[in-house]
């Protein structure tokens, strides 16, 4: 559970109701339930549902709670309890907050996006145990397409971060880093008996060409949209302990044998990523060098929450192409 920093919730907030949080009435009561952790709401629990129903990260509190015949105050002390657990966000807290808690809040965010990422039907197929080869492979050569297309995007983002040298510096130093991750996943799929030629040659998926291409647009923006991306993609929280990453891949590999040399080669990424301190964000490093002036904040908070989106168009295209019965795979290049 991430540790939450605390917002005030005033009537200029504008709630979100967190995609991985589910709300349901039972009689007198409302029930929250998050995949953490589960809440009853005795008190006001119609007006409570109603108001939650609305809450799109766009109405400001006032104006919900008005619709719902709650008095302001008591709606943000109805909702506190949920936004301690990340239930329920303020939308435009990384832009109402000052500048000492403007990265914690924006960071927090984008933790909790990824959280709600592993709620995807992708990963309870995956963890299910019920993947086919087909879909473990995919993802793998996905993921593999993915990794090397930091090719693509970070030299942009290094060319178009026009700050100051140092700015470019921290850009490059993180590209050279990442540059070569790609071929340890493609070593390890290789590993598991496929192709080379085969791999090279297939076209990645239409969701995943659309998260790459995303990823560009946002390096020709400039720093601000470019080093959000990674706020998301390598959020900052504290350091997985090796022994947990080990263990995730050993149960993976228990699950499918078969992909083993391929989940070797996702754990020595992981592994590798917490060596170079990966979990450290760009982002953070750019705002540290007064990069992230209050101008860009919305956006800044636009291009993560769009590479979260796009992330998640990622693994639903994986599971809706791969998860198929007789899915292509490798998927071969059209021949005009
Ligand atoms: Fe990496």
């Amino acid at each position: 559970m991430p540790d939450m920093t605390t917002l005030i919730l005033d009537g200029a907030a504008t709630p979100l109701l967190h995609r991985d949080a589910a709300t349901r009435l039972a009689g007198d009561r409302l029930i929250v339930e998050t995949p953490f952790w589960e809440i009853t709401v005795d008190d006001h629990a119609q007006p409570l549902s109603a108001l939650l129903d609305r809450a799109d990260g766009t109405i400001k509190l006032d104006a919900l709670a008005e619709a719902v015949g709650l008095a302001p105050d008591l709606a943000a002390r109805l909702l506190e309890p949920l936004a301690e657990e990340g239930a329920v966000i303020d939308a435009s807290a990384p832009i109402r907050v000052g500048d000492a808690a403007f990265l914690d809040v924006f960071q927090q965010e984008c933790r909790l996006m990824m959280r709600a990422l592993a709620e995807q039907p992708f990963w309870r197929r995956i963890l299910s145990g019920q993947a086919s080869p087909t879909l473990v492979f995919g993802w793998g050569l996905e993921f593999a397409h993915f990794v090397d297309s930091a090719n693509e995007y970070m030299p942009i983002g290094i060319a178009h971060a026009r700050e100051s040298a140092e700015i470019r510096e921290i850009f490059a130093r993180h590209y050279v880093e990442e540059a070569n991750h790609a071929a340890i996943f493609f070593d390890g799929l290789a590993r598991c008996g496929l192709d080379r030629a085969r791999m090279a040659a297939a076209p990645p998926l239409a969701t995943t060409r659309a998260l790459i291409n995303l990823l560009v647009e946002h390096a020709l923006e400039g720093s601000v949209a470019y080093a959000a991306g990674f706020a998301v993609m390598q959020p900052e929280t504290e350091p997985t302990e090796r022994g947990n990453v080990v263990s995730f891949y050993a149960d993976l590999s228990a699950l499918y044998p078969f992909a083993a040399p391929m989940f070797r080669a996702f754990e020595r990424h992981a592994c590798l990523d917490l060596d170079l301190g990966h979990h450290e964000t760009v982002f953070k490093s750019l705002w540290n060098a007064g990069g992230v002036p209050l101008s860009a904040r919305p956006q800044a908070l636009r291009a993560a929450r769009s590479v979260a989106e796009a992330f998640t168009l990622f693994f639903e295209g994986i599971l809706g192409v791969y998860g198929t019965a007789g899915a292509e795979f490798p998927r071969r290049p059209a021949r005009m």
